[in-house]
């Protein structure tokens, strides 16, 4: 397996593939991997001949407060868990690679950003954005798998995709979860023992308002109060958002006439951890 650690030479390597007329998938990450990007690498092995990791700690897509310093990092262990899940190539670059000095060009998508994550974490999908446009930029993949767990910026990045005219597929994959239900993160790893067991709490919630709808639920209000009820009975938890979106623009609905997604980001602690479900009328 390859490491590379240039834009350079990862352009002249993803080239030499494109001129064979061969395909590549890249699977973009932020490293200290755990089941769910495993998951992802393995379904972008299914889909092109040639399989590419990123592994890059974005820091645009952090705000001032938040946590790029302590965020987790070991490419020793990532490397080996790329290799043994059949990744050819690592693109491991470091900040000043990606953004040198006079670095002043960004992508900010509009509308899809206005909620959720895009109003509590502002500016966090434009590095998003910016970092993905370059990853695609600079490793030509012909498709990319991210995971549904980040529903937010997957709806983002496919109307970049569209919008830019970007020859790259989407590909989407369901969360992956622990077999209690807690979506996997590698921010799960700040939880304290007890925090891990209250943070059941997102999964809970989600899965109050399935029940809800599956009853004829259709009034997101009432839904909205029965997940944050729930919530609340966690004593660390603390809510950043509980919303239900049309799937497609990311707007907040009244009723749920279709389809819909519940999105929720709450803290545990200090730790801000997110999922979402889809909502459906039965
Ligand atoms: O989902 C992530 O890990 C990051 O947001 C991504 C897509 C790798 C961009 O930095």
């Amino acid at each position: 397996m390859d490491v590379i650690t240039t834009v350079r030479g990862m352009k002249e390597y993803a080239r030499a593939i494109k001129d064979r007329r061969e395909t590549i998938c890249l699977v973009p990450t932020m490293g200290y991997l755990h089941e769910g990007h495993l998951e992802l690498m393995r379904k972008g092995r299914t889909l092109a001949r040639h399989l590419f990791a990123s592994i890059f700690v974005n820091p645009t897509q952090f705000g001032p407060s938040e946590d790029l310093a302590r965020y987790p990092r070991d490419f020793e262990r990532d490397r080996r868990l790329c290799e043994d899940v059949g990744v050819e190539c690592i693109f491991y670059p470091s900040v000043e690679e990606m953004y040198p000095a006079s670095y002043s060009t960004y992508v900010d998508v509009e509308g899809v950003t206005r909620h959720l994550c895009g109003a509590s974490r502002p500016g966090h999908f434009r590095g998003v954005a910016t970092v993905v446009a370059k990853l695609f930029n600079i490793c030509m993949p012909d498709v990319a798998v991210f995971g549904e767990k980040d529903y937010q910026q997957l709806v983002v990045i496919r109307r970049m995709v569209r919008d830019l005219d970007m020859d790259v597929q989407v590909v989407a994959h369901p969360t992956v979860r622990e077999s209690d239900g807690l979506a996997m993160s590698s921010r799960n790893t700040y939880l304290t023992p007890q925090q891990r067991m209250e943070a059941l709490v997102l999964k809970k919630a989600i899965d109050r308002a399935k029940e809800l709808v599956g009853q004829g639920e259709r009034d997101t209000s009432r839904i909205k109060k029965a997940a944050l009820d729930l919530i609340g009975e966690a004593p660390s938890a603390s809510v950043d958002y509980v919303e239900i979106v049309d799937p497609d623009t990311v707007e907040p609905v009244g009723t749920i006439d279709d389809r819909a997604v519940i999105a929720l980001a709450v803290r545990i602690g200090s730790t801000r951890l997110i999922d979402n479900a889809e909502l459906k009328a039965p």
